[in-house]
Formats: structure tokens, C-alpha cells, sequence
């Protein structure tokens, strides 16, 4: 017997995996897997997630904390109700059809995505009021957008250019379709967005004016407000940001365009975009997992951490070697997007090192706490939307017990694009 291994949870795992139930007529059977792993995933396969715990998962996974994540959905659901914003949130940072359908439980409107890929997997998930935040210019892209209209009439694209407006309007004629457009305007981010002012209006006329695109509204996200550190240098940055937005707005509504949707804004600008900046919906993401980058900007009551949501994602990882005074080695490394400026849960004092693509150290000051060979060890991710990027599946926990997996779908490759 090997020294200290947690035998009993292992007796435990297998006795309860013996029980077979609602196995027994299963083409993937417990009694034809040969080892721990292969348990556990017949278990995953079956949704069988009775006596599976953080412990039986292989390593480096990403875990999600179920509490934290229902109270950071939940905060942001009060939020919106309380203000009458609408959330329609992004779902580049998860790539979950799970997460997005308990955000429109809660009174979401739709989602946001970056990716025609993106809306195209919601969208097969049945999620509705999908908005493409990234307007479509190549052959593949536009004729995709149009698919995706023609297939969900709730679906909605952005255009920053009138070339592109006739590009859609076009492929919407030949198709016979009708695609839902907002005008994206510039906003402080020099990635996309028209000129605001007169620029914006005029293509909001033209989309208007074109027969088979229909105008809904305008879009404008500050990207650089969402991180800036310190709350009310955030509020400043995104009401400036904003500023040619609220403009085009309002000269688009005197020029008698239908305005329904006002669309933008973050995490990092929630409880401002409502109050100050007149948006009428939310495409914040970030909120429902957190991440490290997004913990130290600060919030409005506490300067320091922006405590408003919870970290409710690790990546969990295994300590694997112990040779050297005050510090260890976990598996995770590069592969696992392993950061400087990762955090260990409960330990925000021991330092995160990157030693490779499979291997990653944990540094800490002689006199604190050590950690033992074979300990399981969460980090917090510094940004969610690389690190999602890169695993297959959400192992989702309360406590110890593993209670649900999600799939991360239309990740890495050719799926995202
Ligand atoms: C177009 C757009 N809207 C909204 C967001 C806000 O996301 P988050 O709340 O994760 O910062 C992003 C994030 O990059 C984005 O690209």
C-alpha cells in the first residue's frame, strides 16, 4: 500500500462505481473500465456524478465553483432588474451553451459573440437574441451571418462600415432574408467602430434605408474603460469613452431612426454603464467566472479588489516533485496557459512560475506554509477567455463533489472560426 495515498475516497469511488443502477445496460460500462480514469469518465458519459469528487479528476482541469458562479449570476440578474439594463452577455469568455442558458433562466435577453462560430453553436443549442459583435466581411462570413438570420430571426449582426452594409444587404437580398443590424461606433478602443457623430448616423440611415437589413439599433465598447484600475477613474474613462456614442444616439433619434437597443459595456463598467452612460443593455462576461486580471481594478466600495464577483473558476493541478527548500512543481504549464499572475486559491502569497510546457512552480518565503507531493492545488486563471481556450470541459463542483460537467464547445481550431 502506498504511504499516505488516499485510499478510502479510492474504495469509496470504486465501490460506488460497482453499483452499476443505471449502468448496467450501457454500452460503456464500469465493469469494462480498467482503471480510475476510465471510471470516472464512464461516470462523466452517464451523468452519473454520485460519490465523484475534485479528487478523482486528472490534472491540470478547470473546476468550477457552482456557489460562487449562481451568486455571481445572480448578483448580475438583481443588478440588471433593479436598473432596467438588459443583460445579453458575452459568451467568448466561457463558449458554454450550459452557462448561456442559465444567464437567460435568470432574464438575460440573448448573447453576445465574437465569432460567427459562436453564434452559430449557440444557436444550434437553441439560444436566441444572439448579437455577432464583430462585423462579418469575408465571403464565408457574410453568407454564414445570412444563414444565421435566416435560421433565427432574433439574430443580429454590427456593422462599422458602409461597404459592408451593402456586402449584407446584398447576400440578404439574394437569399432572401432579413438581418437585424446595429451600427458599431468607435468608443475609445481603436480596433473597431465608425467615427460617432454624423458617420455613425449616416450608416444608421443606410442600414435603414436597405430593404433587407433592419436597423436596431447602435453598439459602442470601451474596452480600455473595463480594466481601468480604480472605480472612479473607470466611471470617468467610460463616460468619455461613451460620449460619441450617446451623441449618435441621440442625433440618430432626432433623425427619426428607430433606436431599440443601446449595446456595449463590461464587467468592469456594470454598475456604471446603467447609471451614467445610458446603455440599454450589457455585454458583460467576465462576471460569471472572474479572473485575476479583472480581481485588481478595484471595485466601488473596495478600492483595492473588486469584490462585486466572486473567483468562481480554477485550474486545478497536482504537486508532482518537492526537491528543493520552499518550493514545488505541479503539472500545469504552458499547455495548461499556466501565468505569472495566476493566483493559488487560499494562498495569494505563494508566487506562480512557469518552468515549461508541462510543468509549473509555486514559490513561497521560508516560514510559510508548505505544500505536500501529491497535493491538489487550484489557481486562479489570470484571463478567462485564453485559459477556457485550452480545456474540453468544466468539471463543476459544490465543495468537494463534482456535481455536473459542461462542455467548452467551438474552442481552439477550425470549431471557432
Ligand atoms: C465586444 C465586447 N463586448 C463586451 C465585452 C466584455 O466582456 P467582459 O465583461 O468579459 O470584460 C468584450 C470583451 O472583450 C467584448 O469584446
Amino acid at each position: 500500500m502506498l504511504e499516505g495515498f488516499p485510499v478510502t475516497s479510492r474504495r469509496r469511488f470504486l465501490g460506488a462505481a460497482a453499483g452499476g443502477g443505471v449502468l448496467a445496460a450501457s454500452s460503456i460500462s464500469f465493469a469494462a473500465a480498467v482503471n480510475r480514469n476510465q471510471d470516472v469518465e464512464a461516470r462523466i458519459a452517464h451523468r452519473d456524478f454520485k460519490n465523484l469528487y475534485k479528487e478523482d479528476l486528472p490534472t491540470p482541469c478547470m473546476v468550477v465553483d457552482l456557489g460562487a458562479f449562481e451568486k455571481n449570476l445572480k448578483t448580475m440578474s438583481d443588478h440588471c432588474r433593479n436598473t432596467g439594463i438588459k443583460l445579453r452577455g458575452h459568451v467568448k469568455v466561457h463558449k458554454s451553451p450550459d452557462i448561456a442558458k442559465r444567464q437567460l433562466a435568470l432574464g438575460s435577453i440573448g448573447v453576445t459573440c465574437a465569432t460567427v462560430a459562436e453564434c452559430e453553436l449557440m444557436a444550434r443549442s437553441g439560444v436566441t437574441g444572439i448579437l455577432l459583435t464583430r462585423q462579418p466581411t469575408s465571403k464565408n462570413n457574410i453568407n454564414r451571418t445570412i444563414a444565421l438570420a435566416r435560421r433565427e430571426p432574433t439574430f443580429g449582426t454590427v456593422v462599422d462600415d458602409p461597404l459592408v452594409a451593402n456586402w449584407l444587404q446584398e447576400a440578404a437580398a439574394d437569399e432572401g432574408a432579413k438581418v437585424r443590424v446595429a451600427v458599431d461606433v468607435y468608443a475609445g478602443l481603436t480596433r473597431h467602430g465608425i467615427a460617432p457623430g454624423e458617420s455613425a448616423v449616416e450608416l444608421g440611415k443606410k442600414v435603414s434605408a436597405s430593404k433587407n437589413l433592419k436597423l436596431i439599433g447602435f453598439m459602442g465598447y470601451s474596452g480600455t474603460a473595463s480594466h481601468t484600475h480604480g472605480w472612479e477613474e473607470r466611471k470617468k474613462k467610460s463616460k468619455d469613452d461613451l460620449a460619441g456614442l450617446m451623441e449618435s444616439v441621440s442625433a440618430a433619434r432626432k433623425a427619426g431612426l428607430p433606436v431599440e437597443i443601446v449595446t456595449g459595456g463590461s464587467t468592469g463598467t456594470y454598475n456604471i454603464d446603467a447609471e451614467s452612460n445610458g446603455l440599454t443593455e450589457l455585454q458583460a462576461g467576465s462576471f460569471v467566472f472572474m479572473d485575476t486580471l479583472y480581481r485588481h481594478i478595484g471595485g466601488k466600495s473596495d478600492t483595492a479588489v473588486y469584490t462585486d464577483f466572486d473567483p468562481a473558476l480554477t485550474v486545478m493541478t497536482t504537486v508532482i516533485s518537492k526537491r528543493h527548500p520552499n518550493q514545488c512543481t505541479i503539472d500545469a504549464g504552458n499547455k495548461a496557459l499556466l501565468r505569472p499572475t495566476d493566483e493559488v486559491k487560499g494562498r495569494p502569497e505563494v508566487k506562480v512560475e512557469n518552468q515549461g510546457a508541462e510543468y509549473g512552480i509555486l514559490a513561497w518565503k521560508d516560514g510559510d506554509r508548505d505544500f505536500k507531493l501529491g497535493d491538489r492545488v487550484e489557481l486562479y486563471p489570470s484571463n478567462l477567455d485564453m485559459s477556457t481556450n485550452v480545456y474540453d470541459r468544466y468539471y463543476v463542483a459544490r465543495s468537494e463533489q463534482i456535481v455536473d460537467v459542461w462542455p467548452i464547445m467551438g474552442r481552439a481550431g477550425a470549431a471557432q472560426r
